[in-house]
């Protein structure tokens, strides 16, 4: 069978993200832009920082990551061609890699890449698999708040916070963390986003439910394994007379939020709010029994390489992005 690479995303404005882990270049082509949009290299540094390993629990591959502009952009402002981005890859250890794609990984992607890509399998760095490649998706994320901004006439307010981390509430969470990598283990946690601002009437009421869209996004992102919008899988437990949100003033503003500010798909008006459930990484140092294709057998595997302990105190940033992106695509 001929693989096809379906590696883009949206319409009216269309992402494309290429690069690998360990390649010249992680990026993104973004078409659909409006021309004249203010746009630097500046307008990037903070919600690239906010994705950039710093604390304990994350990786300790260090890089650079400043935004290189090689279309779209001209005078300092978009110049309404395709935009690219990319980003140097700087610090790479392949050789950490090498026995990976015979002694395969538990819950990550060598067994699978190895069998649909066969030797073709770039697996340095997880590939294009890797959380690298979220890189290019908060690029384009900062492009997409640009938009939003351009076409609503208002700044949306984003924020996006880490609310549980190993089952235990973020700020509680740190023996937990130190114990897991003292182990050579991981824990994953639980990411909430909210918007405010948002008019009514985004969205359609079916396959491009803002639900859909966004939810699209988010599952895109490695390691998402659960999204629920605002009461979410608890709306299961409640009483129609516990769950609907009361209407109490004339521009839609509702007494509860359980429906996250989304109703047939289409936002309300009310905040919108949805949770990201980002699983352990699976790349953990102490040994795991997995299948071996070079003796033929299970065997102990002992992960090497840099990497992030727990990647859900990264991914706050990364889920806000894949948010402003699916929100851009209905103001366009
Ligand atoms: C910001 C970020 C950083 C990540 N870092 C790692 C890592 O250091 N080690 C690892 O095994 N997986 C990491 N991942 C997750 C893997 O890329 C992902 O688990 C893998 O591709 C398998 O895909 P799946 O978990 O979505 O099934 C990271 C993901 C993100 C979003």
């Amino acid at each position: 069978m001929l693989y096809i690479p379906m590696n883009s995303f949206g319409n009216k404005f269309k992402v494309e993200i290429f690069g690998e882990s360990h390649g010249q270049c992680v990026g993104v082509t973004l078409d659909g832009v409006p021309a004249g949009i203010a746009m630097s290299v500046e307008d990037f540094s903070i919600d690239v920082d906010r994705r950039r390993p710093s604390s304990k629990g994350t990786t300790s591959r260090k890089e650079s990551d400043i935004p290189v502009f090689l279309s779209g952009v001209y005078d300092d402002h978009t110049n309404g061609n395709p935009l690219t981005i990319i980003f140097k890859n700087e610090n790479t250890r392949s050789q950490d890699y090498k026995n990976l794609s015979k002694h395969y990984r538990p819950s990550h992607i060598d067994f699978v890449a190895s069998c649909k890509y066969g030797q073709f399998a770039d697996l340095r760095g997880g590939g294009a698999f890797s959380g690298r490649l979220t890189l290019p998706l908060v690029a384009a994320g900062v492009v997409a708040k640009k938009i939003l901004q351009k076409q609503l006439e208002r700044t949306l307010e984003f924020n996006s916070n880490i609310i549980s981390v190993g089952g235990v509430p973020f700020g509680q969470h740190e023996q937990l963390l130190g114990d897991a990598m003292k182990n050579g283990d991981s824990l994953g946690g639980i990411i909430e986003c909210s918007v405010n601002g948002l008019p009514v009437g985004l969205g359609e009421p079916f396959f491009d439910s803002i639900e859909s869209v966004l939810s699209h996004l988010l599952f895109a992102i490695p390691a998402v394994k659960g999204v629920e919008f605002g009461a979410g899988f608890h709306a299961a437990s409640m009483k129609g007379s516990e769950h609907n949100d009361p209407i109490i003033s004339h521009d839609g503003k509702t007494k509860t939020n359980n429906a996250g500010g989304v109703v047939g798909g289409i936002t309300n008006g009310n905040q919108l709010v949805f949770r990201v459930v980002v699983k352990p990484t699976a790349s953990i140092s102490r040994g795991q029994m997995t299948w071996n294709d070079d003796t033929g057998k299970v065997e102990s595997l002992r992960v090497k390489g840099r990497h992030d302990s727990c990647i859900a105190l990264r991914a706050p940033v990364v889920v806000e992005s894949a948010a402003a992106i699916g929100l851009a695509q209905f103001v366009l």
